[in-house]
């Protein structure tokens, strides 16, 4: 049995896909990796290596050493952080791409690639966005996001490596922090509504945008690299999104929870600008057909579900 490689595997998504694929296939087949040290509590959890995905020979040694036959490719920088570092993020989220599709096709690995609806611009349809359209960003982000699908594509079409991929919304979770995207605001007022009842958020009240909460986008993950390959029209990558919604919409929801919760507005001028060239919603039905995407949580569950495991969370915190 070949084991499963996760590169990025202590950011936002990696905290959360590396225990599903653990509980799915066996802890000892999944061998997280990461550019970051591994925090002692978690390393009896199962493998971990210490990897940076922008050296080729530390990913083929990697994927030989352990015998992987399928690589979840997590590391990159997200929006905001790419738009302050354009050359890093070139970097780390193209060449480490590049180096991944290589041992996976010296080794014959899966490959799963997560795009973003970043990878469309200001001149995609904003409403529906549909499966197949332009495609022009005008982030780095973006650029390395839409460059990733094409190249994974080449990948499938040339040497037949079995790559597929998804267009993430922005994820709301509370496992572990997000990484610097333009949705991160969707996580940070849960924690200050929590808190203080009060969030100043740095995106306008009626900017709509795809959100999904992450239980949703792990199943996704693994439904869609186990999905029967004669099914899949496309490959990178799918439109998926469970809500598409504004912060006023998302504070009205916690509202409802949190008396006396307030929201005020101090747009950040970069991210407003990432936000203003993203979709307002996707199009999923080629995932729903394909391969069955029927996410769980809306707005209303997602937010009594976020209260309930942060609620938790802080108490946790006070007791230790
Ligand atoms: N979180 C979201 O809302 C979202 C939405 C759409 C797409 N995505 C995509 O999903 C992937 C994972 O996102 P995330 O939110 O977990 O990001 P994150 O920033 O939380 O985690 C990324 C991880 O990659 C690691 N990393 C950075 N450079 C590395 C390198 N050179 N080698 C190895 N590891 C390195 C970081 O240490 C970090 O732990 C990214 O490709 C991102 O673009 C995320």
């Amino acid at each position: 049995m070949q084991r499963i490689l996760v590169t990025g595997a202590l950011g936002q998504i990696g905290s959360e896909l590396v225990p599903a694929l653990r509980a799915h296939f066996g802890a000892d087949r999944v061998v997280a990796s990461d550019l970051r040290i591994l925090p002692r509590q978690q390393a009896k959890e199962g493998p971990y290596e210490h990897l940076d995905c922008t050296q080729p020979q530390q990913i083929l040694d990697v994927v030989r050493r352990h015998d992987i036959g399928c690589v979840y490719h997590l590391a990159a920088l997200l929006s905001a952080v790419a738009e302050e570092k354009p050359h890093v993020a070139w970097s780390i989220n193209m060449g480490g791409l590049y180096n991944v599709l290589e041992a996976a096709r010296q080794y014959q690995c899966q490959v799963f690639f997560p795009s973003s609806i970043g990878a469309f611009g200001p001149s995609t349809p904003r409403d529906e966005t549909p499966q197949v359209t332009v495609q022009r960003p005008t982030t780095m982000y973006g650029v390395t996001k839409v460059a990733g699908e094409l190249l994974c594509d080449y990948y499938a079409a040339r040497f037949g490596v079995d790559t597929r991929g998804l267009r993430l919304p922005g994820l709301i979770s509370y496992v572990a922090p997000p990484g610097g995207g333009t949705t991160d605001y969707a996580i940070e007022i849960f924690w200050q509504a929590l808190r203080y009842r009060q969030y100043t958020c740095f995106l306008r009240a009626d900017t709509r945008l795809d959100m999904m909460y992450m239980p949703d986008a792990i199943g996704a993950m693994i439904a869609l690299m186990q999905a029967d390959p004669d099914t899949l029209r496309h490959r990178n990558a799918y439109n998926i999104s469970a809500m598409s919604i504004t912060p006023a919409e998302l504070a009205a929801e916690i509202g409802k929870h949190v008396a006396d919760f307030a929201i005020d507005y101090q747009v950040d001028p970069v991210r407003q600008g990432i936000a203003d060239t993203w979709p307002r919603s996707v199009d999923t039905r080629a995932a729903r057909e394909d391969w069955g995407f029927a996410p769980q949580f809306d707005l209303a569950a997602t937010t009594t579900e976020m209260l309930a495991q942060l609620r938790a969370k802080i108490a946790a915190q006070r007791a230790g």
